[in-house]
């Protein structure tokens, strides 16, 4: 048994997720975690809000209410979602916990005292309006390049030429439209990062086996241009992690914040010591996952994300983790995706364009979300939500093959023997082949779940459910049964415990689909497959079985239409 720790990028608290974010983090991580589980592994498998920063502050001013009461009930809301998707986090904490502002602390006291972290005193916008510093890219005006008048302090949207807040003309807030603005003096903490990099370039060059996409966009923030550099890590806004702190190597940071950046990875820590403190366990309960010195020398760590997030985890994370000097345990595999486009477009949740994950809960289970978008994941490249795709993968992969394949074979052995396995003799050449086909698609699929190749693992999967349908096709128990019932009998015997060996490898994708086979075949076995001779001997002979209900429904060509319509525009 060996100990796997899983952590998801963790999702900004404003707002409700697209499909896009889902498929890129948070779902393959529960692919993963739920496979490993599968396997008798010990798994920790951690998620959480990430709360902290401008965006959240301002939703939380425009929902007109104080940001604490906004994440609370922000985290409830993501929380419950998260459920409805059936991801088995084992738990799902806030970045803005007692246990995230202690470890931030601690890790930026650690930097602090190894001579890591520069104070800084540099000039930032100042809003008199709106009494507050504003970051660059709540400062709009005219690009000085193309004329576009509403051009960030970051970036010109328009000619995408990066801006200093400086550049812009008739600079003004983002927040008020206010014009009175003027450079005020701050102080900031940096992290050394430079100082730093060639223990990163070691480190990134040791990890042989990355995807390619993660090593690519880590070797390029680490060389290109002007390579690595020194990274501001405080803000002047109120919600956050306070930089100043009894015991901090520093002076003068009252007011200060470290930058949401800063603190999101460390709760990925932080959130494992709120699972044990849920727990009632004691800190080694948690630490024994994250300390190479307690316990964690044996575990292995991967983290899920989507590409953007590549360079903080490849970087600026492990920038802390080996800064601090401490043996904290650092990733050992990243993996992460491409975008998810939506219809001819982009998923966008600033213009409210795509499918949000509760709208998709409210119109069908987590099981067809779950099905199409992990067997469509964006590994390699981009890939695209369409309508019609989803419907008929739908339709094809867990209607047709999987659901009709279930419906048969209970409902046949209903017809003629009974909701009871049958007795039979043998089953014949047919069942041979099939049987030494599976074995060797199972051991595939083992590889490919084990690799994190999502798509190979789905397309397995569904070669899995297709052989046994052809199987039922072929050797026709229904026509047999006419000659020889013995024989029909012990096909049916085959199917039915086809039957819970797919409920059992399926579960990581179509937990719930999963869940309903066994209880339709009335076992609670969920042994992951040996010898698969071996597993399709299960369930013996008067064993008790209900026929399901439908597994999976056909999505019609008219619903499909009218999603289409309805997801068509913005969400407001
Ligand atoms: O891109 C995002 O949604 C970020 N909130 C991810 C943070 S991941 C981590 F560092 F915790
Ligand atoms: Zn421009």
């Amino acid at each position: 048994m060996a100990r796997i720790l899983i952590t998801s990028a963790i999702p900004y608290i404003n707002g409700i997720k697209h499909l896009g974010n889902l498929v890129g983090s948070q779902l393959p991580a529960d692919l993963y975690a739920r496979y490993m589980r599968m396997r008798g592994n010990e798994v920790m498998f951690i998620c959480a809000t990430d709360e902290h920063g401008t965006p959240a502050e301002l939703a939380a001013a425009k929902a007109g209410k104080p940001v604490a009461e906004y994440c609370a009930e922000m985290h409830g809301v993501q929380a419950e979602i998260a459920r409805g998707f059936r991801l088995s986090f084992d738990h799902f904490g806030r970045s803005s916990s007692a246990r995230n502002h202690r470890l931030t602390q601690h890790f930026a006291r650690r930097l602090g005292e190894q001579g890591l972290i520069a104070e800084v005193v540099e000039k930032q916008m100042f809003s008199r309006a709106d009494d507050r510093f504003l970051p660059d890219r709540y400062i709009e005006g005219t690009c000085p390049n193309c004329g576009y008048d509403r051009a960030r302090g970051d970036q010109c949207e328009n000619c995408t030429k990066q801006l200093d807040p400086t550049d812009l003309i008739n600079p003004r807030s983002a927040v008020s439209g206010s014009t009175d603005l003027e450079l005020r003096e701050t102080k900031h903490l940096y992290l050394r990062q430079r100082v730093l990099k060639e223990r990163l370039a070691e480190w990134i060059d040791s990890k042989t086996g990355w995807p390619v996409l993660t090593t690519s966009i880590a070797k390029k923030w680490l060389n290109d241009g002007e390579g690595l550099q020194d990274r501001g890590i405080t803000r002047d806004l109120a919600w956050g992690v306070p930089a100043q702190f009894a015991g901090a190597p520093w002076q003068g940071m009252e007011g200060k914040v470290f930058y949401v950046w800063f603190d999101a990875p460390i709760e990925y820590i932080a959130g494992t010591a709120e699972w044990a403190d849920a727990h009632g366990l004691d800190d080694a309960a948690w630490e024994r996952w994250w300390r190479t010195d307690k316990g964690a020398h044996d575990v292995t760590y991967v983290q899920f994300m989507g590409k953007d997030n590549v360079p903080f985890h490849t970087l600026s994370f492990p920038a802390t983790i080996i800064g601090s000097d401490e043996p904290w345990k650092l990733v050992d595999y990243i993996k992460s995706f491409n975008y998810l486009n939506y219809d001819g477009g982009q998923f966008s949740t600033s213009q409210g364009r795509g499918v949000f994950m509760d709208q998709a809960l409210s119109i069908l289970p987590a099981d067809y979300w779950r099905w199409w978008l992990l067997s469509h994941a964006p590994e390699n490249s981009d890939s695209e939500f369409t309508w019609e795709n989803f419907q008929a993968s739908v339709n094809k992969d867990l209607a047709d093959v999987l659901g009709n394949f279930v419906s048969r074979v209970t409902k046949f052995c209903r017809s003629k023997f009974g909701e009871l396995v049958p007795e039979g003799g043998q089953t014949g050449e047919r069942a041979a082949a099939l049987i030494a086909e599976l074995e060797t698609r199972v051991r595939a699929y083992e590889g490919h779940m084990e690799a994190m190749e999502v798509r190979k693992a789905a397309a397995e999967l569904r070669a899995i459910w297709v052989a046994g349908n052809e199987y039922l096709q072929s050797a026709a128990p229904w026509t047999v049964f006419k000659e020889d019932p013995e024989r029909a009998a012990a096909m049916t015997r085959l199917g039915l415990n086809l039957v819970r060996l797919y409920a059992v490898l399926s579960e990581p994708f179509i937990p719930d689909a999963s869940a309903r086979m066994l209880a339709a075949m009335g076992t609670d076995d969920r042994s992951w497959p040996g010898p698969i001779a071996e597993a399709l001997s299960v369930l013996p002979a008067g064993h008790a079985f209900e026929t399901p209900e439908v597994l999976f429904r056909k999505i019609a060509d008219e619903e499909r239409e009218d999603w289409q319509k309805r997801f068509a525009g913005v969400r407001t």
